[in-house]
């Protein structure tokens, strides 16, 4: 579908800075099949953005917030059926069944290209379909790379616009035969002549498709988050992903921070987390007051691109990473001055807020943002909502999933680096899952293929960025489960070549770190307390990767003892420090167990080596 032909091509009126005859081929072959009322070249400015925003206004799409709150804001509010990413309905069509592995959706790229033509026929009559280039990483960087989405959509425009480096200047990187990730977005609901249309227009049918042969997306009847930014998700991960296995490199669903210490000895790492465990709050992390003079700075929060480079001072292989991001598109609910107060600060103009409550005063509200909620608000679905009534029926104010889109650059804490071409160099991993037992605060692996096992064999509690059940354990390996676009052991096999490559410089090896901010008492409450506390583990990791301080080993790796952790400023007992370390040899027997379902769920092409760590734990574990 994507091969671009002179058939069926339609005038497109590209202007004049669109130097790609292979780009407007392909966007006149889309239009032809599409039918839109008309096509706009987006340039990325802001006079489009305003514009484009003022029509959603206009349209019932967005409502603009009270300027003087919140100046240049606006809330978005979907259709009840629209509200978060759909895993069930997200293929990966690749040639071979079994390129696309047991925990991808998979269908013969025929068949679901025959599937696509014609739910594309026709599909933005009515509408505008905008071409909207985009760099996911600094422009011209060499760990970026180019995507364009075609899309009917104005709200994935203007999310587009903060989320990615979008507009003309894209276009003088891709030149006249530059490459990118062609990316088809439709909400699926066309326009007959006269028809008045919906706030938020999408369709019951939903396809999230990605061609990784042919690095295609197309992405039909949803206007939500992941399903239809599709620079995200779907780029910046799952074909990203495919990419990286090609070319020897890593696209991670990971956040990458710098910390630096009172020394001013600076370190990156980057850490994976499920989807809403807090990876935003992580990034961005206030050290307690006892950490005078220690500085946590954000390069991303969600997506990490990771290409080995040659150390120009030592020779030495590293990883560098970039943010291939421009914004943040986070959880609100649980956001607030206490968890995540630069992030309340990112949050004070500028924003793209969905499905969150709408104050009397013309402001936002979520669950948990303030103490006292309002008297009174107009909730997501356009709902009259009290405190009286939420307790009554348990309405909430805003969706579970609801977010907020903002550009990186309002960060009170961004990195200097953030937007180097150069990346910056990772010294550690850090996986973390949300468990409320059995998996302790922190273990750091003690080689490579230990690191990726634990990262391989992750579960988490599932939380609410998925339709889905939510609190269920699942495997969620490398926290990469929905989004890794190729067979997930060819994805184990890749991590450990890529540490076979780096292991040659071993002090260029990042270490690899366990995490779990999540263990409950008998009550059922959190014990570690989390957010800003999380520095005492951080710092316990640096000190580690400076060679500074000690561990224990247990099971399956080291792990600080109760001394080794700064505790100026917490009030915490060994006995607190125990209950959320403590390895429960018969809990772990029944995880081991769950390892094992995994293994033999993922045992085509299941690298050798993780199965012989397998059994080694669990010899272990009986000695
Ligand atoms: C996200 C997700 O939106 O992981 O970042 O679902
Ligand atoms: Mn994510």
């Amino acid at each position: 579908m994507n091969q671009p032909t002179m058939k069926g091509v339609t005038a497109v009126n590209a202007p004049a800075f669109v130097q790609q005859q292979k780009l407007i081929n392909w966007v006149a072959e889309v239009a032809a099949l599409t039918k839109p009322a008309g096509i706009v070249w987006c340039d990325g400015s802001q006079q489009e953005y305003d514009r484009l925003c003022a029509e959603m206004v206009a349209s019932g799409t967005m409502k603009k917030l009270n300027q003087a709150k919140r100046p240049n804001s606006y809330l978005a509010c979907s259709d009840p059926s629209d509200v978060a990413r759909v895993e069930d309905r997200t293929f990966i069509c690749s040639a071979s069944k079994e390129d696309a592995g047991p925990t991808n959706n998979w269908m013969a790229p025929a068949e679901m290209r025959s599937t696509l033509s014609g739910l594309f026929d026709g599909c933005m009559q009515g509408r505008t379909m905008y071409v909207v280039p985009f760099s996911m990483g600094p422009l011209g960087s060499p760990i970026a790379h180019i995507g364009v989405e075609l899309t009917d959509s104005p709200y994935v425009v203007a999310n587009m616009r903060i989320m990615t480096r979008m507009g003309r200047a894209v276009y003088d990187v891709l030149g006249t035969d530059g490459n990118f990730v062609p990316c088809v977005h439709s909400v699926g609901a066309p326009l007959a002549a006269g028809q008045q249309d919906v706030a938020w227009p999408c369709n019951k049918t939903k396809y999230i498709v990605h061609f990784p042969e042919s690095r295609e997306i197309w992405s039909y009847g949803s206007g939500y988050g992941g399903n239809a930014l599709l620079g995200k998700k779907c780029f910046a991960l799952r074909i990203a992903s495919t990419m990286g296995r090609e070319q020897g490199w890593l696209a991670e669903h990971m956040l990458i921070l710098g910390v630096e210490s009172p020394e001013g000895k600076k370190h990156y790492v980057a850490a994976a987390f499920p989807s809403a465990c807090g990876k935003t709050n992580f990034s961005m992390m206030i050290p307690p007051l006892a950490f005078k003079g220690w500085k946590v700075t954000t390069i991303g929060d969600d997506i990490a691109w990771i290409k080995p480079q040659v150390d120009e001072k030592t020779g030495d292989v590293r990883l560098y990473a970039i943010n291939p991001e421009a914004g943040y598109f986070g959880v609100a609910p649980g956001t607030n001055t206490k968890t995540n107060a630069n992030c309340m600060a990112c949050l004070t103009s500028n924003t793209i807020f969905t499905n969150v409550g709408l104050t009397d005063d013309g402001d936002v509200w979520w669950e948990g943002m303030t103490k006292e909620p309002p008297a009174h608000l107009i909730d997501w679905q356009g709902k009259d909502w009290t405190p009286a009534i939420a307790s009554e029926t348990g309405a909430k104010a805003a969706h579970p999933n609801s977010r907020f889109t903002v550009a990186a650059t309002q960060n009170p804490v961004i990195d200097a680096a953030w937007d180097d071409p150069a990346g910056v160099p990772i010294s550690a991993f850090i996986f973390g899952g949300r468990r409320s037992t059995t998996v302790p605060l922190v273990t750091e692996a003690r080689n490579w293929v230990e690191g990726v096992y634990m990262a391989a064999t992750m579960g988490s509690e599932t939380t609410a960025a998925a339709v889905g059940q939510m609190g269920v354990v699942r495997r969620d390996p490398f926290a990469m489960l929905p989004f890794t676009g190729y067979n997930v052991s060819d994805y184990f096999q890749h991590w450990l070549n890529m540490g076979k490559m780096i292991a040659s410089s071993p002090s260029a090896l990042p270490k690899i770190y366990c995490v779990n901010w999540f263990r409950t008492d008998a009550d059922g409450k959190f014990v570690w307390p989390g957010f800003g506390d999380n520095m005492r583990v951080l710092k316990w990791m640096l000190e580690r990767i400076e060679g500074q301080t000690g561990g224990v080993e247990h099971l399956f790796g080291t792990t600080p003892a109760f001394g080794d952790l700064e505790w100026d400023g917490l009030d915490f007992t060994q006995a607190q420090f125990d209950t959320i370390t403590s390895i429960d040899h018969n809990a772990w027997r029944e995880e081991l167990k769950l390892h094992a379902e995994l293994f033999e769920k993922l045992q085509h092409h299941l690298p050798p080596e993780l199965e012989a760590n397998r059994v080694a734990l669990e010899r272990a574990l009986s000695a």
